[in-house]
């Protein structure tokens, strides 16, 4: 939900700014670009070249600096967010009271873009009515304000006062930029990759799927504003350090980790080549070679979108894929049936740039409504969006 968005962080003198180093790894690893504001104070708290090192960007301090100067009003319009954390009572009754001494309050003032804060402070200093009426006042400019936790405090009381932790503050932030999107409040598992499936101890069963499409897919999901957690096999593609994810290797592993998550979801995208066949056993030492010929015995794995489709309530969406060689149409119809999917993504390996290892796809749909929806050959960024956009017409 963060990724790309530019977010201005504002840091002021109180015990709570060490926890920022935190909340900009978090922001960072979510894929947002972070610049940093200090005032003086902050600083006997926190070093600026631990929060420029994490932000990767300079952490600014002064209005002017020798021969240069911060352009405050630049840096307001730069930002899609303004995060002021910790909140300092001084700074709030500054940012009150339109007081602007240094480049934190300087760019408050002049910020065009949403601000939000959250204060940190004893239990006396926010009770107090002044403080109040400060937040109050902010608030009525249109400031949010991310309420204060209940806990131990600086002073060594437990009270009211402590700043929101910055997982809390990261959860906030994902909810500002996730309002108004198609899949806001919607919660998606996607699988992904292939399953490897152990014959012996060096040994597996394994196919060519990369992964990719399921990974574009998740991506895409948690663009649109869902909540996703990707549960992949064994792939070396590497995976946005912000999506959720759940590594697993065999069919049976994935199989656990989708339907104990089922029950909670609203969208289901079963994208990853699940091994049908597994070795009834796995060989505790390797096999040597000293027969001719050896065989495996193998059994059938549990099919994952089957029993999904068997356990879906209404208000679900499943979502199945089909690559195949010939009959393509009529085997994923079929499989809509049968699996009691709401939709079915074919590939057919007859066309060039579809299926395992390519960057592209080509795909058609099947829903239960209407005809099969045919695509032209894509990226599988590109192609996901497709999936996606189909998925919400089906909400
Ligand atoms: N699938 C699954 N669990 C399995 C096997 C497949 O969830 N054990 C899912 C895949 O993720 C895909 C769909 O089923 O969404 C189609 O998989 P495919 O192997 O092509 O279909 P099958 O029904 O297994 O039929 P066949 O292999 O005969 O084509």
């Amino acid at each position: 939900m963060l990724k790309g968005k530019k977010i201005l962080l504002g840091i002021t003198g109180s015990i709570a700014a060490y926890k920022m180093a935190i909340l900009v790894r978090l922001l960072i690893k979510s894929g947002a670009e972070v610049k940093i504001i200090m005032t003086p104070a902050a600083k006997d708290f926190v070093t600026p070249l631990t929060l420029s090192t994490l932000s990767k960007n300079p952490v600014l301090a002064d209005l002017a600096n020798n021969d240069s100067w911060s352009n405050h009003v630049m840096l307001g319009r730069w930002a899609d967010i303004m995060v002021i954390a910790p909140l300092s009572c001084n700074t709030l009754a500054k940012m009150a009271g339109g007081i602007c001494d240094n480049l934190l309050t300087a760019v408050y003032l002049s910020a065009t873009c949403k601000v939000v804060v959250a204060p940190a402070m004893d239990e006396d200093m926010w009770l107090h009515p002044a403080t109040k009426k400060n937040l109050h006042q902010i608030a009525s400019f249109g400031n949010e304000i991310i309420p204060v936790a209940i806990g131990e405090l600086a002073s060594g009381l437990t009270g009211e006062g402590r700043m929101a932790e910055p997982e809390n503050i990261l959860e906030w932030l994902n909810y500002f930029f996730s309002a108004g999107l198609p899949l806001t409040g919607k919660r998606a598992i996607v699988t992904a990759g292939p399953t490897y499936e152990q014959i012996d101890p060096v040994r597996f069963i394994g196919n060519h799927s990369s992964g990719k499409m399921g990974i574009a897919l998740a991506n895409e999901l948690k663009e649109r504003g869902a909540e996703v957690t990707l549960i992949l096999g064994p792939s070396s593609i590497p995976v946005p350090e912000f999506l959720n994810v759940i590594r697993v290797e065999t069919a049976a592993e994935m199989f656990s980790a989708c339907t104990s998550l089922f029950d909670k979801m609203d969208i289901a995208v079963m994208s990853a080549a699940v091994a049908d066949y597994a070795p009834v056993t796995t060989e505790p030492e390797k096999i040597k070679k000293n027969d001719q010929t050896v065989s495996v015995e193998l059994t059938k794995t549990k099919d994952i979108l089957k029993h999904l489709g068997e356990v879906k309530k209404s208000g679900q969406l499943l979502i199945g894929f089909a690559l195949e060689t010939n009959n393509e149409e009529d085997y994923a119809k079929k499989k809509l049936m049968e699996k009691n999917a709401d939709m079915i993504v074919l590939n057919s390996l007859n066309d060039e740039g579809a299926g395992f290892g390519y960057d592209t796809n080509k795909i058609t749909i099947f829903t239960r409504t209407g005809g099969p929806i045919y695509f032209d050959t894509k990226s599988k960024v590109e192609v996901a969006k497709d999936i996606v956009n189909t998925i919400i017409e089906l909400q």
